[in-house]
């Protein structure tokens, strides 16, 4: 069984052996885990290239580990709980027993679609049960899956498609969301212009909305799944095989493949899923995540299941049928953990107490938040309202590219503070460091994150572009892995961290990149040039503030803001759709060309000084244009 700690003292006890002696402690916990041939190595790593892995030449299916290692001991034991998106929809289950036979049988789908090991997989899927099933599914027999999340655009599926070569795209008719029904399809054929790569598009009917088809190439899922055996043995894969690719904005406007391989991953996310819910034996657990992000990965699927956990997966909105939803499923599923991210507790503190009194939520025990700085009000609230002051919380930072959380408190074992993710899990070892590199050792200091040890769930590589990885992440501070978040670190040693320092932006706890979001506004005819920068948004932690400079006078400016919203939705999504835009004659530029985000972050802050020395700028003369147009 996965070490669970159980006290302030154990947790330092073996966070001082995972630090002195990382390959026994990580040895020591992969032994817990179903493999079907040892390692003959624990880990050889550099972060030069880089160059990291873990358990070589061990041979594994993580699938094994999520669903056969259970069936003896907890084989009729829910899995997954689905709850759909209209509560008078019937609620599904799958006991281990059922979702082992579900994941074979859509494994022998794809094998009679001719996917074999290596193949990359599309996901473009609502959150239905099925999305879980195959991911399994891939794993189970070694294909690659890139899940994409189905808010994104058709031209950014396309991207994503193209990027790993796809073979396949696994989609539905359409999705539910709230009272909307969104088209999901059709923006898998307007994509699949352009992605020769794609054989088959495989289609889940949810909503029966009317959809075109191309034959030969257009499957419906149901049907093929009829007559399949539900038989299906895992494929041997190896440690570090790669289990999937999962994009993230970037500081260019082309996304990047995260690249994570079986072994290790499964080994950290599993025991991060133990230790920081303290998940214990038919706990109910709820990630509000959609599986198209990194959390949904790690905290949906891989480790709650490979933990033995029943996990559940909702398909709707936080705000339908109203604000009360999230803790009417709590109480109608008696759900013991909560994970949810900030920006949906800020909306729903925002809306009042009438939403959260009917409900009792008295079978939480500990709650968790993930994807970005939680506000210390909005911290108390849930605490105080969804807590009722009993429940510990966990702030939990981690990324795409960590694969599983690595800074957080273990609930209600290690302390937690307001706005504090606290301290590292065991066998991270972070490290704050100075503009110039230098690590700035004691407590009570702020600086730039870093982590200067491997943990086992850690990025690969970038796929299609290692150099990318390179670049991006270990080339700013040699030999150190740079997350590109700030953080503090308080007199205690507790990690708080302060936000990006790149040219990313969370928004709603997405990240988007700033060149991304410009590529989609540039693309409307008459904008010549245009910068995006992140401003305080009191719901969605930051929002959208774009500069653009228009061919031309601008007549009808609330129009031309529309016509921008729509390009910068079909060309992204609706999720980077900017909040204010503001018409600029030009934008402040370094002599080198660079434009000064710096200067257009204070101004969309509402700040009216203290810009700093801009005289060394190309045309200062602009910084006091841009200031008069600002929108407050
Ligand atoms: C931010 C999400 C503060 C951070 C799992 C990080 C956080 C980025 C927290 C990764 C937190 C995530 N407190 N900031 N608890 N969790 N972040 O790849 O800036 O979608 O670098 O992974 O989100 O976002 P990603």
């Amino acid at each position: 069984m996965t070490l669970q700690i159980k006290s302030i003292d154990q947790y330092h006890e073996v966070y001082k052996k995972s630090v002195t002696d990382p390959e026994g402690f990580w040895a020591e916990q992969a032994e817990t885990f179903t493999w079907r041939k040892k390692w003959d190595k624990v880990l050889e790593w550099e972060f030069d290239s880089p160059s990291v892995k873990w358990f070589l030449g061990g041979k594994l299916n993580i699938t094994e580990n999520c669903l056969d290692r259970h069936l003896e001991t907890r084989g009729d034991q829910t899995a997954i709980i689905w709850e759909p998106n209209d509560p008078s929809e019937a609620v599904k289950t799958y006991t281990y027993k059922q979702l082992h036979k579900e994941v074979c049988r859509f494994a022998n789908v794809l094998k009679k679609n001719g996917v074999q090991k290596g193949d990359r997989i599309c996901f473009y899927l609502p959150m239905i049960p099925e999305m879980a099933i195959a991911v399994l599914a891939c794993a189970r027999i070694g294909a690659i899956h890139s899940v994409v999340f189905a808010g994104f655009s058709a031209s950014a599926l396309a991207d994503r498609i193209n990027d790993a070569s796809c073979k396949m795209v696994l989609c539905s008719d359409g999705n539910y969301r709230g009272a909307k029904t969104v088209p999901v399809k059709a923006v898998v054929d307007e994509a699949c212009k352009s992605t020769p790569s794609v054989e088959t598009v495989l289609m889940y009917k949810r909503t029966e909305t009317k959809v075109e088809w191309v034959e030969g190439r257009d499957k419906v899922w149901q049907d093929e799944l009829e007559g399949v055996s539900d038989v299906c043995e895992a494929e041997e894969m190896d440690s570090e095989d790669t289990l999937f690719i999962l994009y993230t904005s970037g500081s260019t406007g082309k996304p990047k493949g995260v690249q994570h391989s079986c072994g290790g991953y499964m080994v950290y996310t599993t025991f991060t899923f133990k230790n920081v819910f303290q998940y214990n034996e038919g706990d109910i657990y709820w990630c509000t995540a959609d599986v198209g992000w990194i959390t949904g990965h790690s905290y949906i699927v891989y480790g709650p299941l490979s933990a033995g956990a029943t996990t559940i997966m909702s398909e709707g909105i936080p705000t339908y049928p109203d604000y009360g939803r999230f803790w009417q499923i709590c109480d109608k599923h008696k759900v013991n953990i909560f994970y949810t991210a900030p920006t949906a507790i800020r909306a729903l503190m925002a809306q009042g107490l009438q939403f959260v009194e009917p409900y009792s939520l008295s079978t939480l025990k500990v709650l968790g938040t993930v994807g970005e700085p939680i506000n210390e009000e909005a911290w108390r609230w849930y605490k105080k309202h969804i807590g009722k002051d009993k429940c510990p919380i966990v702030d939990t930072w981690w990324q795409t590219e960590t694969g599983g959380i690595m800074i957080s408190s273990l609930a209600g074992v290690t302390p937690e503070k307001p706005t504090f993710a606290t301290l590292p899990m065991p066998g991270i070892q972070p490290v704050l460091l100075n503009a110039e590199g230098t690590e700035i050792e004691g407590n009570d200091v702020e600086g730039f994150l870093c982590v200067k040890f491997p943990w086992p769930s850690m990025i690969r590589t970038t796929w299609g572009d290692h150099e990318r990885c390179r670049s991006v992440y270990f080339n700013r501070f040699k030999g150190k892995y740079f997350t590109g978040d700030g953080c503090r670190r308080d007199e205690n040693g507790m990690y708080r961290i302060i936000g990006r320092v790149d040219d990313v932006i969370i928004v709603s706890g997405h990240n988007l990149g700033t060149a991304e979001v410009e590529n989609g506004i540039n693309s409307h005819p008459n904008v010549v040039e245009s910068a995006v920068v992140g401003f305080p948004h009191q719901i969605k932690g930051n929002a959208i503030y774009a500069y653009v400079i228009m061919d031309g006078v601008v007549e009808d400016e609330a129009k031309t803001r529309q016509e921008i919203l729509e390009v910068v939705s079909k060309e992204v999504g609706p999720i980077a759709k900017p909040e204010k835009i503001q018409f600029v004659p030009g934008l402040p530029k370094t002599r080198s060309g660079k434009i000064m985000r710096r200067i257009l972050r204070k101004i969309a802050a509402g700040e009216k000084d203290n810009f700093g020395d801009i005289s060394t700028l190309l045309n200062p003369e602009i910084v006091e244009a841009v200031k008069e147009g600002a929108l407050g």
